[in-house]
Parts: C-alpha cells; sequence; structure tokens
C-alpha cells in the first residue's frame, strides 16, 4: 500500500436556515435549533508531513486565499482552530506527527458562514487520513464537538438540524436545489459578541423550537416555500452591532430575494435568489448582487447549495 505523505480535503461552507437561539446556559453557551445547510463555496486544506530536519512545532500553518478573503483575520500559530484539529486528534489516537497544514480559503473569515470550523473539520479528516487513524465517523464528530459547536455540520455536509448548543446533529430531507447571493464585509464580527449582545436585548429568551414549517420546506422543495421560513433570532443582535447591515438586507429585498438573512452570527448576509433550474433565477441573481454593490458592500459571492457534500478528501 502507497503510504500518503500528502492529503488535500475540500469544505464547504454554511448558511444557517433556522437559527432559533434560547437563553444561555449554565456552561456559557446558549441552546439552539440550528437548520445547517451547506453551499458550494469551499476551502481547501492541505496537510503534509513536516520534513524531519524543520524541527517546526507539532504544527506549522500557512494560509492563501481568493481575492475576497481577508486572510488577516486568520491567526497562523496554535490558536486556529486547525492546529487544534491536528493536535486533538493526536492526543486522542497517539498517532499524530508534526505536520503542515495550508489552508487554501474561499470562504469569508468571521462572516457567520463557519469557514474556521470547517478548516478544523477538514483537518480532522486529513489528518485522520494522513496518520492512518481511521476513525469511524462518530469518534470524528464526537472530536469536531469538542472543538466547537458548528464544527461537527462540515464533516456531514447537505442540511442537518443541531441541537444542544448546535453539535448535535440530524441529517433533513432536502432535495430542492437553491441558488443564493452573499454580500460580505470587510469587518468582521466575534461570534461571542453577537450572542452577548443576543442576552442583552433578550435577558427572557424562550427555549429555542424546531419549526414543522422549516422541515415541510425543505422536504417539498422550491425557493419560494423555503424562503418564507427562513429566520435567525441573533440577525437582531447583528444588526444592532452592524446597523450599516440593515440597508443591505433591504436593498437585496427590493431587487428580488426571495428571502435575506443575516448568516449565522453575521455579518455576511445570505439572499435566497431561486431555484437552480428556474429560467428566472440568474436574473434575480444579478439583480441582488448590482443592488447589495449599489448598497456598500465590499463584495458579493454567489453559490449554489442543496446537494453539497461535506468534507471530502480530493
Ligand atoms: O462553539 P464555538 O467555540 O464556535 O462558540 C464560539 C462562541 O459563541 C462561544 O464562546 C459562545 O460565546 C458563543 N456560542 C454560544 N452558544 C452556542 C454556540 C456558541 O453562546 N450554542
Amino acid at each position: 500500500m502507497t503510504v500518503s505523505t500528502t492529503v488535500t480535503v475540500r469544505v464547504p461552507a454554511k448558511v444557517n436556515l433556522q437559527l432559533a437561539v434560547g437563553p444561555r446556559r449554565e456552561d456559557g453557551f446558549h441552546a439552539l435549533v440550528n437548520v445547517f445547510h451547506a453551499v458550494s463555496l469551499f476551502d481547501e486544506v492541505t496537510v503534509k508531513e513536516a520534513p524531519p530536519r524543520q524541527e517546526p512545532g507539532f504544527v506549522t500553518l500557512s494560509a492563501s486565499g481568493g481575492t475576497r478573503v481577508d486572510l488577516d483575520g486568520v491567526p497562523l500559530d496554535a490558536t486556529n482552530l486547525a492546529a487544534r484539529a491536528a493536535v486533538l486528534l493526536a492526543e486522542e489516537t497517539g498517532k499524530g506527527s508534526p505536520v503542515e497544514i495550508h489552508l487554501d480559503k474561499r470562504i469569508p473569515v468571521a462572516g457567520g458562514m463557519a469557514g474556521g470550523s470547517a478548516d478544523a473539520a477538514a483537518t480532522l479528516v486529513a489528518c485522520d487520513r494522513l496518520w492512518g487513524c481511521g476513525l469511524p465517523e462518530t469518534d470524528l464528530a464526537d472530536l469536531a464537538a469538542r472543538l466547537g459547536s458548528d464544527v461537527p455540520f462540515p464533516l456531514l455536509g447537505r442540511t442537518a438540524v443541531g441541537t444542544g448548543r448546535g453539535e448535535i446533529l440530524e441529517p433533513l430531507a432536502a432535495p430542492g436545489r437553491y441558488r443564493w447571493v452573499f454580500a460580505l464585509s470587510s469587518r468582521g464580527l466575534s461570534t461571542a459578541r453577537v450572542f452577548a449582545e443576543y442576552d442583552r436585548l433578550r435577558p427572557d429568551a424562550p427555549a429555542p423550537l424546531p419549526s414543522p414549517a422549516m422541515r415541510e420546506a425543505l422536504a417539498a422543495g422550491g425557493a419560494a416555500a423555503l424562503g418564507a421560513v427562513l429566520t435567525n433570532d441573533l440577525e437582531r443582535a447583528a444588526l444592532s452591532l452592524r446597523p450599516d447591515v440593515a440597508g443591505v438586507l433591504a436593498a437585496g429585498r427590493e431587487a428580488g430575494a426571495i428571502g435575506a438573512l443575516v448568516s449565522g452570527s453575521g455579518p455576511t448576509c445570505a439572499f435566497l435568489v431561486g431555484d437552480e433550474d428556474d429560467a428566472a433565477t440568474p436574473g434575480v441573481e444579478a439583480a441582488v448582487v448590482r443592488a447589495v454593490e449599489a448598497a456598500g458592500v465590499d463584495s458579493c459571492v454567489s453559490a449554489g447549495s442543496g446537494d453539497v457534500p461535506g468534507a471530502t478528501v480530493v
């Protein structure tokens, strides 16, 4: 058997179709009902055995990125979630050896699309392969959950509902194929800060509930039905910290978006522009891009969704 010394894993971004947020728990996290949906915007994570003479730390990190990705926001030290993923897998399996991790980023940084979590999930899959650990998917998911609430989903991809603090996943049937426009901001928002603002605005938040209407809309497929049930409880908190984002949402809606919401903890805005196979969708997509760019966003990126797999070795 050939042992590979380099493994590359492709991993998708996500948008939250429903993000229901309850009160802060005793451990500091919030109870969530979080419908994750993978979109065709990918990071590629490459792990490589570190050359023997180089004597690096256990992990060395480098990053490159698309023109719209702000690499200044990506820490290249042991605090990066991808580095922590490699260290955790090595500790748990006793099989690790020093690696170089390269992050080739297309997912916006600190944009509410779980790019850092996606990179950590991809690193788990890549190191598991490189080191020949062969962990079952459930063990990888457990390690992912220890790294962060959003890390298990990019292992699965497609569509899933997360409960607990978002890490307990159940795949959802979702046969629709959609198109999205994402409006990016050059300044990110800290997830922890947005949750703290949520607590300030909603000190009496009720327990989060799953939405039967969301489940039905996803099962039926069709952008019109889905657009009507998109919700994000963190949106008010994100807009309170970044009031400029409200104008972006309004511009996209006026230009014909079927649904518009802040993605996760923001500040990225997600616009559902139609069904992939609808002849009208490209026109709506172009109009939404024009309108949000005129509203002052730094850049836009379009993506498809509906059948986007999770972290995959390429
Ligand atoms: O789990 P993760 O490390 O991604 O969370 C980042 C921050 O977001 C946490 O430190 C916490 O402030 C907040 N958070 C939360 N409730 C969740 C998930 C995240 O309060 N369910």
